[in-house]
Parts: C-alpha cells; sequence; structure tokens
C-alpha cells in the first residue's frame, strides 16, 4: 500500500523527489518545457507544496518510493475556461499561475504527473497514488479533478497521431493503453486530446546535447520516450517537440 505526504514543511522528502534516483526517470528532454517554471521554479513552487506530494509505504514514511504533483486552479465561471484547454499541462500550469497571481479561489485540480520507481511499479500502486490525490482534492474543498494523461504506451508509438491511439479501447472495453486505463478503471472519462500538451523548444545544441542525436537533418527526428517525431530545423538552428496528452475528468469523493 502507498499513501501521499503533501511536501509543504518536508524539505528532507522534497529533496528525495528531485534527486537522480525519481528525476533521473525522466528522458533528459521532458525536463525542459520551459513552462514548468511557473510550478517547479521559485517562488512558484513554494506556493504549489500543498499538492506537491512524496509518495511513501506507510512504515516508512520518511523515503520517498515516488512523487505525485497537482496544481489547484479556478475553473467555474472564469472567461475563457470552458472547455479543458488544446494547451494541456502548460496551459493549466499557466492557468494556475494567473490565479495566485490575481487572488482567484481554486475549484478544481489538475493532476500534473505521477512517478514510482521501478520497484514499485506493476503492482497496482498508481491506482492507490491516483485515489489518493482525489481525497486531497476533496479534503481541499475542490469540486473538480482533471489530468492531461502523458498515455505510457505511446512511447513505443511515436509515429501514430494520439487522437488514433488514445480512444483504442481491449476487448473489455478499457484503454489499451496501461496509464489511460488506470485513470479509467479508477472512474475517469476521457474528454478529450490535448494537441499542444508540453511544447519544448531548443537550439540544436541543446537537443544534442539532452537525447545524443545528431540533429544534423531537416525534418521529424524520432528521439527515444517521446511520444511523437522532434521536428528539426537545422536552417534555422532549433528543434521544436510538441506532445500531446489526454484530458481524463474525475470525480471528486463526496
Ligand atoms: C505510470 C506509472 C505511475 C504506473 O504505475 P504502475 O505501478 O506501473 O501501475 P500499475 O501497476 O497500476 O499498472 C497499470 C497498468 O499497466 C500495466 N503495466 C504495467 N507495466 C507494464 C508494462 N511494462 N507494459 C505494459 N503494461 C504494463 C499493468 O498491467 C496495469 O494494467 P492492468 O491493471 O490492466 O493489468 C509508472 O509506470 C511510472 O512511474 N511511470 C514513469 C512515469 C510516468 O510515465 N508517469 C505517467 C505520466 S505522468
Amino acid at each position: 500500500m502507498l499513501a501521499l505526504v503533501s511536501l509543504r514543511g518536508r524539505d528532507d522528502l522534497t529533496d528525495q523527489v528531485f534527486a537522480p534516483a525519481i528525476q533521473g526517470l525522466w528522458p533528459q528532454f521532458a525536463l525542459h518545457d520551459p513552462v514548468a517554471d511557473l510550478y517547479f521554479g521559485d517562488p512558484h513552487f513554494d506556493a504549489c507544496r500543498d499538492t506537491a506530494f512524496a509518495v511513501v509505504e506507510p512504515d516508512r514514511p520518511d523515503i520517498a518510493v515516488g512523487r505525485a504533483f497537482a496544481v489547484p486552479f479556478a475553473w467555474d465561471g472564469v472567461p475563457g475556461r470552458e472547455a479543458l484547454p488544446d494547451t494541456g499541462w502548460d496551459g493549466v500550469i499557466r492557468w494556475a499561475a494567473e490565479d495566485r497571481a490575481l487572488g482567484r479561489k481554486p475549484d478544481a485540480l489538475s493532476a500534473l504527473e505521477i512517478t514510482l520507481l521501478p520497484t514499485h511499479r506493476g503492482r497496482g500502486g498508481s491506482a492507490v497514488v491516483l485515489d489518493a490525490m482525489r481525497r486531497h482534492a476533496a479534503e481541499l474543498g475542490l469540486k473538480h479533478m482533471v489530468a492531461p494523461v502523458r498515455p505510457t504506451g505511446k512511447e513505443a508509438e511515436p509515429l501514430t497521431p494520439m487522437a488514433a491511439y488514445a480512444y483504442r479501447v481491449r476487448a473489455d472495453g478499457l484503454p489499451a493503453d496501461p496509464w489511460l486505463r488506470v485513470h479509467v478503471r479508477a472512474g475517469g472519462r476521457i474528454e478529450r486530446v490535448a494537441p499542444l500538451s508540453m511544447i519544448i523548444p531548443g537550439t540544436l545544441a541543446q537537443w544534442r546535447a539532452w537525447t545524443g542525436l545528431p540533429f544534423d537533418a531537416s525534418g521529424p527526428v524520432v528521439v527515444p520516450r517521446a511520444l511523437a517525431p522532434v521536428l528539426c530545423s537545422v536552417e534555422h538552428d532549433h528543434a521544436v517537440y510538441v506532445e500531446a496528452n489526454v484530458w481524463v475528468r474525475h470525480v471528486v469523493p463526496g
């Protein structure tokens, strides 16, 4: 069984969730979305610590075996927010930063990431973490919970459009993708694809450093662990990764 511990006042657990053992589970390029600074950078992260968590085992509550990030935002009645944004992960982080700047009261929680150590995967732990996140949303008085989900199996099919991938189902009607399946089994409903969820621009030197690939020809480049090809322009000395994610809407208990 796993539990969530908020990172508020827990610098020890904060250090652990950003240490290489957990941070290093993500490919280098994924850590360079500039919008992420509005959550992880100073002073934003401190404002978000109530919904940033270490995942722990209850009998070893000081050891992080994973991490879970979410961000509260104002949804009901805010002009321009009638639908979940095409800009997915980036978009909801921007909404939340705007809300904090304007002092808007949040009524919704967006999950941003759940990562478990490989030793703690494959035993249903992620569903427990997702459920704990929904209960935290309820405890914080938030009415809605959503997630711009990064389907884990999509890494094996970078050339398939997300719209074709995300709605694939198994014979039992559940999503073919394992991570979307966890969300749907937990009661989540797939709302739509967010085609511009994470946009990661870089010079060719940066992309070479992040991936070890040559980036010496213009056109789409398949990068290990990316969900779509990175678009490279040698003439303009840049490459851009545009990752689609999938909006899932959850029910907050109570
Ligand atoms: C996403 C993640 C949290 C899921 O955690 P998990 O503990 O592996 O999840 P579960 O044990 O509940 O397994 C979920 C489903 O995936 C399946 N699964 C697990 N490993 C798999 C694999 N290597 N290949 C295919 N399916 C797999 C399981 O069978 C299960 O499906 P089922 O219940 O229908 O049988 C974990 O894989 C992880 O930390 N990944 C890296 C970070 C990441 O990509 N996070 C998601 C985006 S934020």
